[in-house]
């Protein structure tokens, strides 16, 4: 029997980091993890998986960290999925934003390469659709990149470093683009979990309204579990190389509203225009969706819709939960939640 393969996923306690430890786990590799010390520890996620993986302290931002934990790991498989992944909050935090994302990516790459481990560890980089901008839709691996917040120039240099090592130095080193994806372990900032949370919320009577930015943005939204799939295929097809991940569909923030508040029974109706704009329920008139100018970006990505055939023909790789479900299963673990 062949001995299991270790992994080593940085960004383990995010949503994709507990979804992907669940996967390799069921697939029986050893999973080694990188985590930050926190006054209070942020293991919620990973939490059913704590007995089965073995974590380490340490940071994207240090050097000699990560050095000696892959020397020690000695992975064959290393997900760089941790990255300040908040594209609002990297207009407020540029500089740390490209420290972790950016040099965080190369110091991962250096690692493999001061270590002579280039035929050893093969590597994965969480790149995004975000790289994308706002160049027209539909985005596929040929689409010019033009990226538009520090988060999105933070991971083109992430997606560059990744390829240059590929060919300068014979890594299997492969970007995955990922569009958006979600699930009930999504962060409670990004624009579907907080929906979902006050749509809960405010049908349990302990929210008034939901306060939101720019309701048209159209944005490809997937189920993080499908996705990790798809992350493993490129790392373990036979040739590395870069690949967008993608349902292929977009909805807008005012489509996602919908939906949510339509699962607790409440139909949305939208009066006004632009920063006066309101949701009001439609049997009562009551106002339970407005707008907010804090939650408006100084720019914007206005319309992601991926193109996933790539992955589709050379991975064989499909997602397979539409939209509707995805709301819905967000929703019911949203209602489920004792502290709304
Ligand atoms: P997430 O939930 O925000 O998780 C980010 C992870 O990175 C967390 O484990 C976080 O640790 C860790 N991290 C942040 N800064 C770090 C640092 N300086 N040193 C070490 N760890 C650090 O993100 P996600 O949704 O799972 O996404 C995973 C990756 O895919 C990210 O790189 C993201 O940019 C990228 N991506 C995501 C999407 C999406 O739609 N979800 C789409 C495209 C690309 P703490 O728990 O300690 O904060
Ligand atoms: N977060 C947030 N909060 N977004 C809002 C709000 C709000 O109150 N109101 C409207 N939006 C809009 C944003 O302006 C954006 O156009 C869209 O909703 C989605 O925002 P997020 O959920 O924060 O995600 P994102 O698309 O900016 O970034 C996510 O996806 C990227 C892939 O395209 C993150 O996961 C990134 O890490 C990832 O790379």
């Amino acid at each position: 029997m062949n001995a299991p393969k270790t992994a080593f996923i940085t960004g383990i306690t995010g949503q994709d980091g507990a979804y992907l430890t669940e996967y390799l786990l069921a697939k029986g590799y050893v999973v080694h993890g990188l985590v930050r010390r926190a006054s209070l520890p942020k293991l919620d996620r990973i939490e059913p998986f704590v007995d089965r993986i073995t974590l380490h302290y340490g940071d994207m931002t240090d050097t000699s960290n990560l050095i000696r934990l892959v020397s020690e790991i000695q992975p064959d498989e290393i997900y760089n999925l941790a990255a300040m992944s908040d594209v609002a909050v990297s207009f407020d935090t540029p500089e740390y934003t490209a420290n972790t994302d950016a040099l965080g990516t190369l110091r991962l790459l250096e690692a493999i390469r001061i270590l002579k481990l280039e035929n050893c560890t093969r590597f994965y980089q969480a790149s995004s659709s975000e790289l994308f901008g706002n160049t027209p839709a539909p985005q596929n691996e040929n689409t010019p990149l033009a990226p538009c917040s520090p988060y999105a120039c933070a991971k083109a240099y992430g997606y560059y470093i990744t390829q240059t090592y590929r060919a300068a130095y014979g890594i299997h080193a492969s970007n995955g683009i990922l569009f958006n994806h979600e699930s009930p372990l999504r962060g409670e900032e990004f624009v579907t979990q907080k929906i979902c949370r006050a749509v809960a919320a405010i049908h349990r009577g302990t929210q008034s309204t939901l306060s939101l930015g720019n309701l048209n943005a159209l944005r490809d939204w997937g189920h993080a579990r499908d996705y990790i799939d798809g992350m493993w295929k490129m790392v373990n097809h036979s040739d590395s190389g870069d690949y967008v991940l993608a349902t292929g569909e977009a909805r807008s923030v005012r489509e996602f509203v919908i939906f949510a508040f339509d699962h607790v029974g409440i139909t949305i109706e939208w009066r006004g225009q632009g920063s006066d704009e309101i949701g009001v329920n439609a049997q009562t008139g009551e106002t339970l969706v407005t707008v907010d100018s804090q939650f408006f970006r100084p720019v914007d990505v206005n319309h992601l819709c991926g193109d996933a055939s790539k992955a589709r023909e050379i991975l064989e790789w499909e997602p397979v939960t539409p939209f509707h479900d995805l709301v819905t299963e967000m929703m019911d673990e949203a209602l489920k939640e004792k502290t709304l």
